[in-house]
């Protein structure tokens, strides 16, 4: 950990405002190493002791959050209309991260919320190339062929898409429908449902299910977040 100023520190730890820990300082309810300090301008290092309102502050420079998002939501931080992301998490976290990139209102799965902006760079810029995969249902049969058109990049007018996957996972003949896996690795508007029409086939339901190698975690309902493991987090770094 860098030098933070107490302020910093103390709001990074326990998600209060700036104005709220300015409070604290002045009642006395913040002390390092023992002694009550005033001044939220006192430079903290890794070895001091910072107690906030008797409890340990833990610092965390970043945080991250893998949620599982519900259908209904805009991957947003405030939006006047729609329902957004970060209004699944309670203040002091909401406040403080956004989406890792876009899904659609109507799509579900791994979202990555965070504070870390040179991560969510790396995560959604195409330069990177990091894997997207979805589950997807679609109404139409999705033939062999196709795979082929999704690895030779499909034309979609304003841009052609990179070489992506397409797995197929079933088709229902008698229901004209098919569930298929795709690998894309890059996120433009719409992007898997254009792919997805190109080869005449209407997507019913998509669901993100992984990010580069980070998996979303079965026991997560839609709605559900959690926050990433150091190994999560290193991982993610890494892609
Ligand atoms: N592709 C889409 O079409 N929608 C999403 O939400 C994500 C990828």
């Amino acid at each position: 950990m860098n030098i933070v100023r107490l302020d910093k520190y103390v709001s990074h730890s326990t998600g209060l405002s700036r104005s709220e820990v300015k409070k604290l300082l002045l009642c006395g309810q913040i002390t390092v190493n023992g002694s009550v300090i005033k001044s939220g301008d006192m430079k903290i290092s890794e070895s001091d002791s910072v107690l906030c309102r008797g409890k340990l502050c833990i610092y965390k420079k970043n945080v991250y959050y893998m949620l599982n998002k519900p259908q209904g939501y805009i991957s947003a931080t405030e939006d006047g209309l729609h329902k957004t992301v970060n209004e699944l998490f309670p203040e002091e976290i909401s406040k403080r991260v956004f989406p890792s990139g876009r899904l659609d209102i109507d799509t579900e799965g791994l979202l990555i919320m965070t504070d870390d902006g040179e991560l969510v760079h790396r995560l959604t810029s195409p330069s990177h190339g990091v894997k997207k995969v979805y589950y997807a249902k679609l109404e139409g049969i999705v033939r062999a062929e196709h795979a082929d058109i999704f690895s030779a990049g499909i034309p979609l007018g304003d841009f052609t898409a990179k070489p992506a996957l397409l797995d197929i996972l079933s088709i229902d003949d008698k229901a004209g429908t098919s569930e298929v896996r795709i690998t894309v690795t890059e996120g433009k508007f719409h992007q898997v449902k254009r792919m997805a029409e190109y080869i005449g086939c209407k997507v019913t339901y998509l669901k993100r299910e992984k990010i580069g190698s980070l998996c979303l975690d079965e026991a997560l309902e839609p709605g559900e977040y959690r926050e990433l493991t150091e190994q999560e987090t290193d991982i993610l770094k890494k892609e």
